[in-house]
């Protein structure tokens, strides 16, 4: 691996990147998430346990690994609070190893209640968000009236803000869309008593990044979403918002443009989608069920159903120029074992997808480890993939396990 290699999803996210960041973090001495928030569900699977993380960087079931929360993550306190809490269930005192960004723009209860107002005024036209109060929060950093996680340091200053927060928010909450109003007095309250967890936990990530890099240390960027719910460059307005594309590395951290080694795009062997928008490739069959059920594909946030189709080709080979990504890692190859003819849409006519077919195979990839072992036709579809979109594939995904993995050269 690269020294400092940026990870991300180069479909609409779910594409495994948790299973990737936590395996690749074994070369690395530090991993930093840089934009998105707890609407992130990352799956690592160890030694057959499942980790479920939204907020904390994938490499923290590492020991000696600093993970880091970039500047461009929108944190909530209560829900990094709750992931800390399950991370210790589990043994792991996450604390010791986890940094977070003075800088970060802060989720608060109103943040939430204006997320669910906006999707239910929406009706059907609703965009089907996580619900997390994601969208709000950006929208309050780019007004320029949000709290920083380094207000939590100045109890007099973050009661001031917040109050003025407060007061906007509970007004267009009950006036616009007729939903309850959040106190402020019970949020002031609960930022505070977070506070004695997340103070000392604050830091400036730009330097320490700086510091890490001038002493040759690798360091990995986590991707959170994928680049086709990017703000700018995605399916708008069916997106996320933030950029979940690799320019946000560099914004979302503080870590100069240069300084990026390489950047590995994470592609699921098929595509899925969750949340409302447009899905070409989508398939409303018995294929496309088979796919949902063997693939266990149900958001790990919101346990909501994804939508499957085939792979899409065209759109990937876009994200692969957007993202400037070097090399490619193909997960869940192993959902694909068993079906007849697998297609792949290869060119679009009157917004139309037109899919070149290839022959599927019977036997099982699952768990495995050697590309050798690989059926002759699976190593067909990879090398098809590769081809379309050119750009090389260096890792192939078989399970959801760590050890499920064959490493190309
Ligand atoms: P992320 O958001 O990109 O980190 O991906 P998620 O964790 O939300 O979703 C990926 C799902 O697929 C998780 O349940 C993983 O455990 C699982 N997974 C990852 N790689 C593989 C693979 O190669 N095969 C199978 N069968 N499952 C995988
Ligand atoms: P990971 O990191 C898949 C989708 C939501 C919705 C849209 C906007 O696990 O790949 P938001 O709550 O962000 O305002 O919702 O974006 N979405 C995701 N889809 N994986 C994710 O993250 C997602 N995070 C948000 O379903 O369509
Ligand atoms: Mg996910």
């Amino acid at each position: 691996m690269k020294q400092n290699t940026i990870v991300l999803g180069a479909q609409w996210g779910d594409e495994g990147k948790g299973k990737i960041v936590d395996l690749l973090t074994e070369n690395v001495s530090a991993v930093v998430r840089f934009q998105g928030g707890h609407n992130a569900g990352h799956t690592l699977v160890i030694d057959g346990k499942t980790t479920i993380l939204r907020l904390i960087p994938s490499g923290i079931l590492h020991n000696d690994v600093t993970c880091y929360i970039g500047n461009g993550v929108v944190l909530s306190p209560s829900a990094l609070l709750q992931e800390l809490q399950e991370l210790a269930n589990n043994g792991i005192d996450a604390t010791k190893r986890l940094k977070i960004s003075k800088s970060c723009s802060l989720i608060l209860p109103y943040h939430v209640a204006l997320d669910h107002a906006r999707e239910k005024a929406k009706g059907k036209d609703a965009i089907g968000t996580t619900g997390r109060g994601i969208g709000p929060a950006y929208e309050d950093k780019v007004a320029r009236r949000g709290l920083h996680a380094a207000d939590l340091l100045d109890s007099e200053q973050c009661a001031i803000k917040l109050e003025k927060l407060a007061e906007l928010h509970n007004f267009m909450l009950e006036n616009y869309y007729g939903a309850e109003p959040i106190s402020y007095k019970e949020t002031l309250n609960e930022l505070m008593a977070a506070r004695e967890i997340i103070a000392p936990l604050l830091t400036d990530v730009a330097e320490e990044l700086q510091r890490l890099r001038i002493n040759n240390k690798n360091i990995l960027f986590e991707g959170a979403q994928g680049t086709l719910l990017d703000i700018d460059h995605g399916t708008y307005p069916f997106v996320t918002s933030s950029n979940t594309t690799a320019g946000a590395a560099a914004t979302g951290t503080g870590f100069g443009p240069l300084y990026f080694d390489s950047v590995l795009g994470v592609i699921k062997a098929y595509t899925t989608r969750v949340g409302a928008g447009p899905f070409p490739t989508e398939l409303h069959d018995e294929i496309g069920a088979h796919l949902a059920e063997k693939g266990h594909e149900f958001g790990s946030v919101t346990k909501r159903p994804r939508r499957c189709g085939w792979f899409d080709a065209v759109s990937v080979k876009k994200t692969v120029a957007i993202n400037s990504i070097s090399e490619l890692v193909i997960t869940k190859l192993d959902v694909l074992d068993g079906l007849k003819t697998l297609k792949v849409c290869t060119a679009y006519e009157n917004g139309e997808p037109i899919y070149t077919e290839l022959p599927g195979w019977d036997e099982s990839t699952y768990e495995m480890t050697n590309y050798d072992d690989l059926p002759q036709n699976a190593k067909n579809y990879v090398a098809f993939i590769e081809k379309a979109i050119d750009c090389k594939i260096t890792i192939i995904s078989t399970g959801p396990d760590r050890s499920h993995t064959i490493t190309l050269g």
